[in-house]
């Protein structure tokens, strides 16, 4: 359930509106925006004496709370530092992760947020209603906590937007496409939160099914063992055979263009538990490892929200998911299996199972739905961790305008990521005496060797792009430990701009 329900309203005379709260911004420096004047001037001249005073600073991110403030209807008045008018839509969002905090303890079902303040001609105003849609409308405790399953009734409250000027078609789309960024955020934080006792491929599956069942637009088909092997997916198998749970591999078909037209193809990776296999993990942390089915998360968040939207494009969905245990019959370190594409691998780490069940996604994706775009996501490597902590996803991509594509699409979301190179010099790294190409490479540039490893299967017609978000896709550690929804909103994004190019 949505913490608060978003709409756009205008008001004509903001001191006249009755409400439990009112919102505005205030800039660090500059004049007070039309709203905060108007109110400025009911109140004779109060928020200039808080500002002058310096208890109100509009420094980014600070709020002060005022109760029956002189002059208005309104039983508070919320100001909201914004510092400079935030021109990226990070910026914007600290600042509305700020008021929507201050908001949380604050009594009544609904608030009134003037946006005049934060609007400027730096940022696109679109760009700011998504943002705040997206923020009002995640789910919070975060789903699959036990504070969420605590909460017997969630508190849905409203938000009215107040915006300058027209209602306009434009805006109310800004905002119904936060809502559903927020929709699909949520349902990938839910599947990642999940323990992997209860989240297993099998349960994936069925998730799948259900998801296909409350959309029109959606299909889903699901290949068990005996149809992986008849497609030979003998990496993909190799990672499922020291576990009891069968690999699955889940294929969403969502249809909102002309069947003829390519479609968008996104490829996640649903480990529903990585112990490394023989190649084992050392035990701190080990229990993170049910994030790993996070990039499949991703997938079905981001179909979630193309659904609901109803968005004029082809997609497909595809979900590799197993699990990786170590046991009597599992894969050692030197064995040598054979892929969907024929490529024959040496699996050196039994740890490095993500690209095993990729490899093979990618392969069936690419040779059943030639795809426009295939996108890949994956909680692939430690190293992107290293390389770029949680701020950012790690992209890698065989073309550039695809690349930009993506990179933009983050920028617009907050949700970001960064470009590593594929270079020829680190395919080097990827030798093998005994098959056609071993399952890591050697010292350094960990997340570069990975994605070197996937791009074998790529075919070169293929608009390729992996994005690894082994950093972005949760918080690991103590109290904020929970999967983050990332990269949805990139994703979200990227088929919003796709569909309008
Ligand atoms: N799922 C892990 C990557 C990972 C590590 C994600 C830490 C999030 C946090 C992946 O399957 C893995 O184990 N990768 C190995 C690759 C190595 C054996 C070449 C790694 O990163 O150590
Ligand atoms: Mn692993
Ligand atoms: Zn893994």
């Amino acid at each position: 359930m949505p913490t608060m329900k978003t709409r756009l309203v205008s008001i004509a005379e903001v001191s006249a509106v009755t409400t439990p709260c009112a919102v505005v911004f205030i800039a660090a420096k500059g004049a007070l925006a039309s709203t905060s004047a108007a109110l400025n001037r009911a109140g004779k001249g109060n928020l200039k004496r808080l500002i002058n005073s310096g208890e109100c600073s509009g420094k980014a991110g600070k709020t002060l709370l005022l109760h029956q403030p002189p002059g208005l209807q309104a039983e508070r008045l919320l100001l909201v530092g914004c510092g400079e008018p935030p021109n990226t839509a990070l910026a914007a969002r600290k600042v509305l992760l700020a008021m929507l905090a201050a908001l949380e303890p604050v009594p009544g079902n609904h608030a009134l947020v003037c946006l005049d303040g934060l609007l400027s001609d730096t940022l696109d105003e679109a760009t700011l209603l998504r943002q705040l849609a997206y923020l009002a409308s995640l789910a919070r405790p975060a789903p699959g906590t036990t504070a969420a399953a605590a909460r017997k009734k969630p508190r849905t409250r409203r938000l009215d937007i107040a915006v300058p000027g027209r209602l306009s078609a434009a805006r109310r789309t800004a905002l119904r496409e936060g809502v559903a960024m927020a929709l699909g955020a949520d349902t990938a934080r839910e599947l990642g939160n999940l323990p992997p006792n209860k989240c297993t491929p099998r349960y994936l599956a069925t998730r799948a099914r259900q998801l296909a069942r409350s959309y029109k637009s959606l299909s889903v088909r699901v290949l068990g063992e005996a149809e992986q092997r008849r497609q030979g997916m003998g990496a993909l198998l190799a990672v499922s055979q020291g576990s009891r749970e069968p690999s699955q591999v889940v294929v969403l078909r969502y249809s909102g263009a002309a069947s003829g037209q390519r479609p968008v193809a996104l490829v996640g990776k649903g480990v529903t538990f990585d112990s490394g296999g023989i190649s084992i993990k050392p035990a701190r942390t080990m229990d993170e490892m049910k994030f790993d089915m996070c990039g499949a998360a991703a997938v079905f968040g981001a179909v979630h929200a193309v659904a609901e939207l109803g968005l004029p494009l082809n997609l497909v969905g595809v979900v590799p998911s197993a699990e990786n245990m170590p046991g009597g019959s599992a894969t050692r370190p030197g064995d040598v299996v054979t892929s969907m594409s024929g490529k024959t691998i040496e699996i050196l780490n039994t740890d490095a199972e993500g690209r095993l069940l990729l490899c093979d996604a990618l392969h069936y994706t690419q040779k059943n739905f030639r795809p426009a775009a295939m996108i890949d996501i994956a909680t692939l490597t430690g190293a992107c961790v290293v390389a770029l902590g949680r701020h950012a996803s790690g992209l890698l991509s065989n073309h550039d305008a695809l690349a930009a594509a993506l990179l933009a699409a983050g920028e617009e979301s907050g949700d970001r990521a960064w470009r590593l190179p594929l270079w020829e010099e680190y395919q080097e790294e990827l030798f093998s005496n005994f098959a056609d190409v071993p399952n890591i490479g050697g010292h350094g540039a960990g997340t570069i060797t990975a994605a070197c490893f996937l791009s074998r299967f790529v075919d070169d017609d293929i608009a390729w792009a992996h994005l690894d978000i082994a950093g972005a896709a949760y918080r690991g550690g103590g109290r904020g430990k929970g999967s983050t929804g990332r990269p949805v909103p990139l994703l979200v994004q990227y088929l919003l701009d796709y569909c309008r190019r």
